[in-house]
């Protein structure tokens, strides 16, 4: 796994953008998976301002997102569909055809999950999959105990992710009680991955997640076994890792083999 400390929340985004940006010029058609929640609005926004302003399109990528909740309306504000097209979509000049978000309002969940897992699979498999971490440590909706050979399927919410989620919404009831995700083996088939966490509050998950047993208490963990995972941090949430001077080292040496 490589690990990237950035400064702030800023300087992760930008870095993680820098690689997007990367991939979709060597490879216009890539197939992006997408995250939701705060941890990638400055990376969608620095990949809009780099559509707008250094001609970065999007014409031909295929993007796949990694959840959403059961029950929700993409009209919902608080909807995986609506969250993608006001902060990402609409700001990019993607094909919206070429977009794909779970369903949250099929009336036959396990028949469209198989669909989704067939969708993907026809696009050519996923080439770079965007992730962060919830505060249990899942990605996607993965949530402890999480089959690490999963596949997309609906999933019942952990408390506390009912909890962390809840600032989004007027009161915690609101909350849906489950979702459909893909799974932690689905996620593990992308061809690579980007694994984003900021702030204090992350630092003692992301720890475990990296530094840790694989563990299916922890889905986040699985990463481990992942050939190409780059994880891009803040100083916050590196700081409880144990080896974060290491790291950072290694870093500074890729950069300095690779020339820069
Ligand atoms: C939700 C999403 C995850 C996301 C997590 C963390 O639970 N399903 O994909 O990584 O929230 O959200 P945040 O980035 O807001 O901390």
């Amino acid at each position: 796994m490589e690990i990237i400390v950035k400064k702030n929340y800023e300087e992760m985004s930008k870095e993680a953008a820098r690689i997007v940006k990367e991939r979709i010029e060597k490879k216009p058609d890539l197939v992006l998976g997408l995250a939701t929640g705060s941890t990638p609005l400055g990376l969608y926004q620095e990949l809009a301002r780099m559509h707008q302003k250094e001609g970065l399109s999007f014409k031909k990528v295929k993007t796949f997102n990694l959840d959403e909740y059961y029950g929700l309306s993409p009209e919902h504000p608080q909807s995986y569909h609506y969250f993608m097209n006001l902060n990402f979509f609409s700001k990019i000049d993607i094909n919206i055809a070429n977009t794909h978000i779970p369903d949250g309002l099929t009336r036959e969940p396990n028949h469209f999950c198989l669909e989704y897992e067939e969708e993907i699979e026809k696009c050519g498999g996923i080439d770079l999959q965007i992730l962060g971490i919830g505060g249990d440590g899942h990605v996607g909706f993965n949530e402890p105990a999480s089959s690490l050979g999963s596949r997309t399927r609906i999933k019942t919410l952990n408390e506390q992710t009912i909890k962390d989620n809840s600032r989004f919404f007027k009161n915690i009831d609101e909350v849906p009680k489950y979702a459909i995700t893909m799974g932690v083996g689905t996620i593990i088939d992308a061809k690579e991955i980007i694994l984003m966490a900021s702030g204090k509050n992350k630092s003692l998950i992301i720890a475990k997640a990296i530094e840790g047993p694989v563990t299916s208490q922890i889905t986040a963990s699985m990463l481990q076994v992942h050939p190409k995972v780059i994880t891009i941090l803040d100083e916050d949430a590196a700081s409880s890792l144990k080896k974060k001077d290491y790291y950072k080292f290694v870093a500074e040496r890729v950069k300095k083999f690779n020339g820069n």
